[in-house]
């Protein structure tokens, strides 16, 4: 997968988890869920800010699209971190996850609406390839923990 076709599969990966986990009630449920979006937000985060983010911030084009996304990630990891010492039965945990939920789903939407849109026309097909290769390594590094 090239860089853009790895990112949009986690996207969906992720938003297909937000979802289940708002569906969730069982308390264990609720634990396995949110701790499988950790693995997968840590590890995407750092994908995107290891290797697809730098180069794109330095193009006048996507300059601000970045910068606004590494603020969008912050505000993800606080929310996450906030959800992780809430009691999952409790219906502030809930509203937390939906909170998540729309943070990153806005989040979804503005990468690939316009960062992704302006990076086709900045990166040619082997950069993209190339890009992907970095980002699946740095993804698997992550898992790996
Ligand atoms: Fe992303
Ligand atoms: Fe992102």
């Amino acid at each position: 997968m090239n860089a853009i076709e790895l990112l949009e599969h986690d996207h969906r990966m992720m938003k297909s988890l937000l979802k289940r986990a708002l569906e969730a009630s069982a308390e264990t449920r609720r634990e396995e869920l949110l701790d499988e979006i950790r693995t997968n937000l840590v590890a995407h985060e750092r994908m995107e800010e290891e290797v697809f983010y730098p180069p794109l911030e330095e193009h006048a084009k996507t300059h601000d699209i970045v910068l606004e996304g590494y603020e969008e990630h912050h505000v993800a990891d606080v929310i996450l971190d906030e959800l992780l010492q809430t009691e999952p039965g409790s219906d502030t945990w809930k509203a937390k996850l939906k909170v998540l939920k729309e943070s990153l789903e806005h989040h979804i939407e503005e990468e690939e609406g316009e960062m992704f849109k302006k990076a086709r026309t900045i990166f040619d097909d082997d950069e993209l390839a190339r890009l992907g290769e970095q980002m699946a390594e740095v993804r698997r590094s992550a898992v790996a923990g």
